[in-house]
């Protein structure tokens, strides 16, 4: 029987080729000075590009919102001619890729931000457990500054203007970052965003800044190119909803209509968020389940049987296996990333892991050559 993750799809606004979705994944590879791409991310994303869809890494749509080292931008003509070659690279393989547009807000430090800058985010509310990765190594968060009304419109606007250059660069379409507790999360819930201007102050408030962003973005690449990212009720990075139900429903009821390509969904935690979301939402839908493990093919396969989502999307696996759709289709063995060299570096374990060799005709002539050799 064929894997319900390899039937092709097609949805109101997104065709593709399987229902396999390359995850996005940081991978802190770009020029830390001028936040342009490696020259090997082009060979990275084109040799992963038997997705069905690509969703890039995080770029940063304004300098402060770069969370670390060799985070790329999508701000500079020189970021937006990088990207280029990236998207012609995998657009000549056969693939459709998106740029996540990512602000971490609160999650940086002023060690990664151009001349030691604090980082802004929706209320003064420091980051009091895990420290923070920086050029000089961890150290402990710094309390952000609160963003004036002003600032998180011109914020708005940096989307936009991201995405924007993001179809300049070729990309199809774009991806707002609004998961995992960073800026847009930040704003969408309720121990990081106390304001009392019109982004705070009661649940509508809380949801303008994530409605903001994803009407400019649309009203600057329409709306069938942009793609929005939650994660309801994960705990990461000290986020604490408390009614995540409440929120997301909400959030989802406003959006529906807007026509977006696609709302891609993170379940992590106690609230069941594609089942309680997927009937509300009429366009495509994207799961993710971001667990301990790398998410299983199971699991992805048994989602989409059941139409929690049209479309799955791996991250892990897709480090260690660039032909990921090939593999789940013959049953070939995943490869396991080396852990050391997924953040930072050039090529080495980026870009040296191999397909896997296609599966070995079967002799039935000469049964005793199917024998595994032992020498
Ligand atoms: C190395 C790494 C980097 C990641 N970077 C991002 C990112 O830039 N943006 C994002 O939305 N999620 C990011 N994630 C989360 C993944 O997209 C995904 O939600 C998570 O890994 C669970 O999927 P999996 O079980 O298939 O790995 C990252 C995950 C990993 C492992």
């Amino acid at each position: 029987m064929t894997s319900p993750l390899l039937t092709p799809y097609e949805g109101p606004r997104m065709k593709l080729r399987n229902r396999i979705a390359m995850a996005p994944m940081t991978r802190g590879r770009a020029d830390d000075a001028t936040g342009v791409p490696h020259p090997l991310t082009r060979t990275y994303y084109a040799q992963r590009a038997s997705a069905g869809l690509i969703v890039t890494e995080g770029l940063w749509p304004h300098v402060l919102g770069k969370g670390g080292p060799g985070v790329p931008g999508l701000v500079t003509d020189a970021q937006v001619a990088g990207w280029r070659e990236v998207t012609e690279t995998v657009h000549a393989a056969g693939g459709t890729i998106f740029a996540q547009l990512w602000h971490v807000g609160r999650m940086t430090h002023p060690l990664n931000l151009p001349g030691g800058a604090t980082p802004l985010a929706p209320s003064p509310v420091r980051i009091e457990g895990e420290p923070i990765y920086t050029g000089e190594g961890d150290v402990e968060h710094v309390t952000p500054r609160a963003m004036t009304t002003a600032e998180a419109e011109a914020t708005v606007a940096d989307f936009a203007a991201a995405a924007r250059n993001a179809l300049r660069a070729g990309f199809d379409g774009v991806e707002v970052h609004g998961a995992n507790g960073y800026l847009v999360q930040q704003f969408l819930a309720e121990n990081t965003n106390r304001r009392t201007d019109r982004f705070g102050g009661s649940r509508a408030g809380r949801l303008r800044f994530a409605l903001d962003v994803v009407e400019a973005v649309a009203a600057e690449v329409g709306a069938g190119r942009v793609g929005l990212r939650i994660s309801p009720h994960n705990p990461e990075n000290e986020i604490a909803e408390e009614d995540p139900q409440g929120t997301y429903r909400a959030l989802v009821d406003a959006l529906d209509p807007l026509g977006l390509a696609y709302l891609h969904v993170i379940e992590r935690g106690a609230y069941e968020a594609l089942s309680d979301l997927r009937p509300r939402w009429s366009g495509t839908l994207i799961g993710n389940f971001n667990g301990p493990d790398p998410t299983s093919q199971e699991a992805g396969e048994a989602a989409v049987a059941a139409g929690l989502a049209d479309v799955f999307s791996f991250a892990r696996h897709f480090i260690a296996n660039p032909d990921l759709p090939a593999r789940f289709a013959t049953g070939a063995p995943l490869a396991a990333p080396v852990r050391s060299l997924i953040y930072g570096g050039g090529g080495e374990g980026y870009v040296d892991y191999p397909a896997a060799p296609p599966p070995q005709p079967i002799n039935t002539e000469h049964p005793a050559a199917n024998a595994p050799a032992y020498d």
